[in-house]
């Protein structure tokens, strides 16, 4: 039986996990966040799990090796948390690279939906008795335009949904889908053109602040931003005064460029200290949802599946097809 240390544990992990045959498995539960601190819990494991919001730097890596954990598997897509230089020839790193589309995907309409038709506000209203609808407008996504910054799985799912809805979509990827019907155009057209901007695009040295000031700068006035991708794709603070400006008309933002503190547990009693944070939070045009947009039954089950898999797969010695390693 091999035992693996099972990082930031959450309870609806704990569950897909458990009732997911895992044979030869055995999942040591930690709420404790994987970081250089934490990794020493992995004592006796061959094995560990962690999430998006592990800081699995240099030290956090030569910790889990000095442990004896082999192989660290990402129940996740993105990696850009894990330093792989460092574990290059040292620790075997795989991950979920496609659970669910559909469930980042729908979120994203979700967030666009609520934003524009104002149902955050609408549902407290009503709760107070308040049946005014002054305030309250929003406008028909059909004929409007959407940007989709990315245009992988997700994105094309996004992309797909828009199109149900009668939007005109736009695109950029610097590697575009083939054989689609997606209308490429340069990154400045599509801030310039779009009405909606969607990103779905990995975070990376080339995505790092992709919306800045200057980007938002060419974009329409009024413009709706959602991001479920990663936060640090937009400088929040830009995005803030912005949105005090009025030149951004929305925001719906999954993820937050600072949030590895902060999503995922309860500070409904704290003050919290980010003031960028709680400024967006506070703002009726701006909703945050934290970092759940991956958060579906079927989701959950398929990240299970997926993870157990790649374990299985690296202690019978079968080849890894989920591997990710620093060249990629
Ligand atoms: P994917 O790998 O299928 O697609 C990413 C696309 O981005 C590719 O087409 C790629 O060519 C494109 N891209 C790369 N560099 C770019 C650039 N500089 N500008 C524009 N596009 C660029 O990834 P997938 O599965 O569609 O996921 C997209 C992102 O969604 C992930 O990287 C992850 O950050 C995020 N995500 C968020 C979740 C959540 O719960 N909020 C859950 C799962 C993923």
């Amino acid at each position: 039986m091999k035992k693996i240390a099972f990082f930031d544990t959450k309870p609806y992990d704990r569950e897909y996990f458990e009732k997911t045959a895992h044979d030869g498995l055995h999942f040591k539960f930690y709420v404790n966040k994987l970081t250089a601190d934490t990794a020493f819990v992995a004592a006796g494991c061959e094995g560990a799990v962690a999430f998006v919001n592990d800081r699995i730097d240099a030290e956090a890596v030569n910790g889990l090796c000095d442990c004896g954990v082999r192989i660290l598997a990402m129940r996740c897509a993105g990696y850009n948390n894990i330093d792989l230089k460092a574990a290059s020839g040292k620790l075997k790193i795989v991950r979920v690279p496609n659970y669910s589309p559909y469930a980042v995907a729908e979120h994203t309409m979700a967030l666009l939906l609520c934003l524009n038709r104002k149902l955050h506000r609408a549902y407290n209203r009503t709760r107070d008795y308040n049946f005014s609808i002054n305030g309250l407008t929003g406008f028909d996504l059909f004929g409007k335009t959407a940007g989709v910054i990315g245009t992988g799985k997700i994105g094309q799912i996004f992309i797909g949904i828009c199109k149900g809805f009668g939007m005109n979509v736009i695109a950029y990827d610097p590697y575009p889908a083939e054989g689609l019907d997606i209308e490429y155009v340069t990154k400045e057209e599509l801030f310039r053109r779009s009405d909606i901007i969607s990103l779905h695009c990995p975070l990376a040295e080339s995505t790092y602040h992709i919306i800045d000031q200057d980007a938002l700068e060419e974009m329409k006035h009024g413009v709706f931003i959602i991001n479920t991708s990663r936060g640090a794709l937009i400088d929040a603070e830009a995005l803030l005064k912005a949105l005090k400006d009025y030149r951004v008309g929305g925001a719906g933002l999954d993820v937050y460029e600072e949030e590895s503190e902060l999503f995922f547990e309860d500070f409904s009693g704290s003050v919290i200290q980010d003031d960028v944070l709680s400024l967006l939070v506070n703002m009726p045009n701006v909703i945050v949802t934290s970092h759940q947009a991956f958060l579906t039954n079927e989701a959950l089950k398929n990240i299970a599946e997926v993870t157990v898999g790649n374990l299985q797969d690296f202690f019978s010695g079968r080849p890894l097809k989920n591997e990710i390693s620093a060249r990629k």
